[in-house]
């Protein structure tokens, strides 16, 4: 097609994107280019900035690494990964739903622990905090034997991947479900963090006036089969932020019932005053068992 004016180009470019074999591939196709030519007329996209925008994505891509993923990050920041989990969770969108954001920090291979257990492997200075968590389907029913992978930040906002003062795989473990679909650990309570602002994510947040924090959350992937896989974060509602999370995954289920308790715990002699609890019951919806793609290694 030999292109006479701005509109054509539209039109030949989606007579090729029609040409994509694979039907699913063709609507994405199809409708990305759609949206992305409206997207360039709406804003009457200048030459500078569309070069801006393929130096963007190229520095995404130079800003990613085993450690860092900026992409995962820039997703979060403009609320797609929320949109996603959200439109493909909870009945479509439906209904209300355990899943969040796997977010940039999940990692393959965390060992495993007994329940009960500490997930704290080096000197981590901050308050106690003991999870009693709970898995169950959407009847209610206990799911024994899931295997739940746990990771959150230190009581100052690091994952120990981004501290050099924690020893690998801190504040990181892998439980069993029992047969009552329970799982319990003990650990320090998590601070909530910013996210890295060295990067592109940095650069939008400055110009859009916007702190770069994520409330306290305590991060779980929960895998059994002839379920879906269940990526969750569970939020403290107490954070100052738990109303402006810079990567827009706070959902009212994902509140959780974090307790700050200022009396001497009743079992464990070692633990002084203030220390906290969090009672949390997780729901898995049928599906398939399929892990994510870790963004780190
Ligand atoms: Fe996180």
């Amino acid at each position: 097609m030999v292109i006479e004016r701005e509109q054509d180009v539209t039109a030949a470019a989606l007579a090729a994107m029609q040409r994509t074999s694979d039907p699913r591939l063709r609507e994405i196709m199809v409708s990305l280019v759609k949206h992305l030519h409206g997207f360039v007329r709406d804003v009457r996209l200048t030459e500078a900035e569309f070069r801006d925008a393929c130096a963007i994505l190229i520095e995404l891509g130079k800003l990613s690494s085993d450690t860092h993923n900026e992409a995962v990050l820039m997703a979060g920041s403009l609320g797609v990964s929320s949109l996603v989990c959200l439109l493909n969770n909870g009945n479509q969108g439906n209904a209300e739903t355990d899943q969040s954001l796997l977010g940039p920090f999940w990692r393959l291979n965390s060992p495993r622990v007994e329940n009960g257990g500490s997930i704290v492997r080096s000197e981590t200075p901050g308050p106690a905090l003991f999870v009693n968590g709970r898995v169950v389907d959407k009847a209610g029913h206990p799911i024994a034997g899931a295997e739940v992978d746990v990771w959150h930040a230190s009581p100052v906002g690091f994952y120990e991947n981004q501290d050099p003062s924690q020893v690998d795989m801190n504040l990181r473990g892998k439980f069993k479900t029992d047969r009552e679909g329970r799982f319990s650990f003990r650990s320090v309570m998590m601070a909530g963090y910013p996210i890295p602002t060295d990067g592109l994510v940095g650069r939008l947040l400055r110009v859009q006036n916007r702190h770069p924090y994520r409330p306290a959350h305590l991060h779980a992937l929960i895998f059994k089969p002839g379920f879906k896989v269940l990526i969750s974060q569970v939020y403290d509602p107490a954070d100052p932020h738990i109303d402006s999370d810079a990567q827009f995954g706070v959902t009212k289920t994902l509140l959780g019932n974090f307790v700050r308790h200022d009396e001497s715990h009743p079992a464990e002699r070692d633990v002084s005053p203030p220390w906290y609890s969090l009672d949390h019951v997780y729901r898995m919806e049928p599906g398939e068992a399929v892990l994510p793609r870790p963004p780190i290694k």
